[in-house]
């Protein structure tokens, strides 16, 4: 019996998402520029886990490299997600803030850096509280000002997805690419049925959550750019092409700041009778060229 082509093209895919932080890092950038900055052999770790018994990881989770892509030069900053969840404390955020502002402060001498952001977080923290807030506070204004002068570039591939502080630098981004994998929302899951209840959310209903918050969701809803298979060379040229001038934010005026068609969007819904998934695809249509 033959294989299918859709199987064939399935199994000939060479996944983003099972690879590690620093592996994505690699393959985004151009072939054999990966230079990492602060890497793990400079043993910064959160000083805040250990108190809590908690192991630290070397690289506290995060991994900046330095490199090129297409030739101009970059800066990625790749999100462990399989470190405490990804998660964001005092030291992972001084290095994702760090990297956002030197790549300001490049790019405001004249000589621009493309950065790059591969995120896979449950936002702040939860075990180092304020100090990964304040963090999160100061990517937020480093990407605001970065992206007067060059596209903030962030790629939201799954399994663990965007959620909490994190989810707002996503959004705050020029372009933004997804995968169906992919996650992205404010609160996760957890957090959402702990809160509300399981008459709000249940964490565990898998198709419920990505029908909710998934990245087909998110980009036929306008929340993010680009949609791409789970394929490492289909990410890096989604990466490419949004530096070219690619559809999206990048091109115009940046998502987060059409305040007038985002109030619009609220006003189109009644919060006391939420609309189902499909339903706001149609009330909340993404506009091409958007
Ligand atoms: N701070 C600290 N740890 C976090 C975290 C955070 N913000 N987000 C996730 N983690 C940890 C989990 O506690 C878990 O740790 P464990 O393996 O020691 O139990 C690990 O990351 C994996 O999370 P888990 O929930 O098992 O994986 P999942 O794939 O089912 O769900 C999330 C991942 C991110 C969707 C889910 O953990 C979630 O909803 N987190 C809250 C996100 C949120 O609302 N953040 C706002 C914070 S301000």
């Amino acid at each position: 019996m033959s294989t299918p082509p859709e199987h064939a093209r399935f199994l000939a895919r060479d996944s983003f998402i099972e690879l590690t932080a620093r592996e994505r890092a690699v393959s985004v950038l151009d072939p054999g520029t990966f230079r990492e900055l602060a890497g793990p052999f400079d043993r910064l770790t959160s000083p805040w886990l250990p108190l809590q018994d908690i192991v630290t990881q070397a690289d506290d989770g995060v991994v900046i490299a330095r490199g090129t892509l297409d030739g101009h030069a970059a800066v990625v900053a790749s999100i462990e997600g399989a470190y405490q969840g990804g998660s964001v404390g005092e030291v992972s955020g001084a290095k994702l803030a760090g990297a956002l502002e030197l790549a300001l402060r490049d790019a405001q001498r004249g000589t621009p850096v493309r950065p790059v952001l591969l995120l896979e977080t449950g936002g702040v923290r939860l075990q180092e509280a304020n100090l990964g807030l304040a963090a999160i506070a100061e990517i937020h204004a480093a990407i605001v000002a970065l992206r007067r002068h060059v596209p903030v570039v962030a790629v939201v591939a799954g399994a663990v997805g965007c959620f909490g502080g994190m989810s707002l630098a996503a959004a705050l981004c020029s372009h933004l690419i997804v995968t169906r994998q992919g996650r992205l929302g404010m609160n996760g899951p957890e957090v959402i049925e702990q809160e509300g209840g399981l008459a709000e959310l249940d964490a565990g209903d898998r198709a419920r959550i990505w029908s909710l918050m998934g990245g087909e969701q998110r980009y036929a809803t306008g929340f993010a750019d680009v949609l791409v298979e789970d394929d490492t060379a289909a990410i890096g040229a989604a990466v490419r092409h949004a530096f070219g001038g690619g559809a999206g934010a990048a091109a115009g005026t940046p998502r987060s700041a059409r305040v007038e068609a985002l109030s619009a969007r609220l006003a189109a819904i009644d919060p006391l009778t939420p609309p189902e998934p499909a339903t706001l695809r149609t009330l909340w249509a993404r506009e091409e060229g958007a």
